[in-house]
């Protein structure tokens, strides 16, 4: 019997080693807050039949674990081991648990956001998440959006898009959302938050917010979302 497998599995090893199989192909969409991220690498994941990560909401989680735990989010010996201990189900339906718990809702808010992004420029706290990050790498693809899917997260990604647009539509972007889901915003306080945000995004020393090296980068101040959405496909049939 063994004798019998030997030879045709020799081969097939043969050629493994010479020829790795490729790793699963990741499209990376980084870019400012409020700039449609999460919008668009949603619908190209679902037109691409890809898996889809929302990187910020493990940040979003983190703050909010935090918070509850009664910790400061500036101390990051505090946060990083509820990072690393983080447990999050992301469900089929969109719904996000955390420790068995529906916070869909809770990570979303302004103050979730900023805290986030307070927690987000620990180090420790960053490198706590690489791999859970890493883990939605799966066949039969993902579309990964954040702030370092393409400089950090998935260097070899295929296509890297940085998806921008002016910090004003931004702003107004999120204000008809909260408006639209009954949250009372007023523009001004967004449109200083969003500048806050990314600020600190752009100038922490780990893992800034910044354009890969050949990123496609995006403007969609003028782009309505099915615009948007065409562009980064075409970037995509172009590349494969
Ligand atoms: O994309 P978002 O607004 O949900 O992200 C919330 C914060 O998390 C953002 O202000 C910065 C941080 N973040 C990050 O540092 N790296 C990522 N890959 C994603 C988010």
């Amino acid at each position: 019997m063994s004798s019998a497998s030997t030879p045709s599995k020799a081969p097939s090893l043969l050629k493994m080693s010479i020829n790795p199989p490729s790793p699963v192909p990741v499209l990376a969409i980084d870019g400012p807050t409020a700039s449609g991220k999460g919008t668009i690498a949603q619908r190209v994941a679902q037109a691409l039949g890809f898996h889809y990560l929302d990187s910020g909401a493990l940040y979003r989680l983190t703050a909010l674990a935090a918070t509850r735990a009664g910790l400061n989010l500036d101390d990051a010996s505090a946060v990083q081991p509820v990072a690393v201990a983080l447990e999050v189900h992301f469900s089929h339906d969109g719904h996000i648990l955390l420790a068995g718990q529906d916070v869909t809702e809770a990570i979303r808010t302004e103050a979730a956001g900023q805290g986030a992004s307070r927690v987000a420029v620990h180090p420790p706290v960053r490198a706590a998440l690489l791999e859970l990050q890493r883990n939605f790498r799966q066949p039969p693809g993902l579309v990964a959006d954040g702030r370092d899917m393409g400089t950090v997260v998935f260097p070899d990604a295929p296509l890297k898009v940085f998806l921008t647009a002016s910090a004003e539509s931004r702003a107004q972007r999120r204000y008809k959302q909260l408006i639209e889901k009954g949250i009372p915003a007023n523009l001004s306080t967004l449109l200083q938050d969003l500048l806050e945000r990314d600020a600190r995004d752009q100038s922490r020393a780990t893992a800034p917010l910044v354009p890969a090296e050949g990123a496609f980068v995006l403007d969609s101040t003028h782009l309505d979302i099915q615009q948007t959405v065409g562009q980064v496909l075409e970037q995509w049939a172009a590349r494969r």
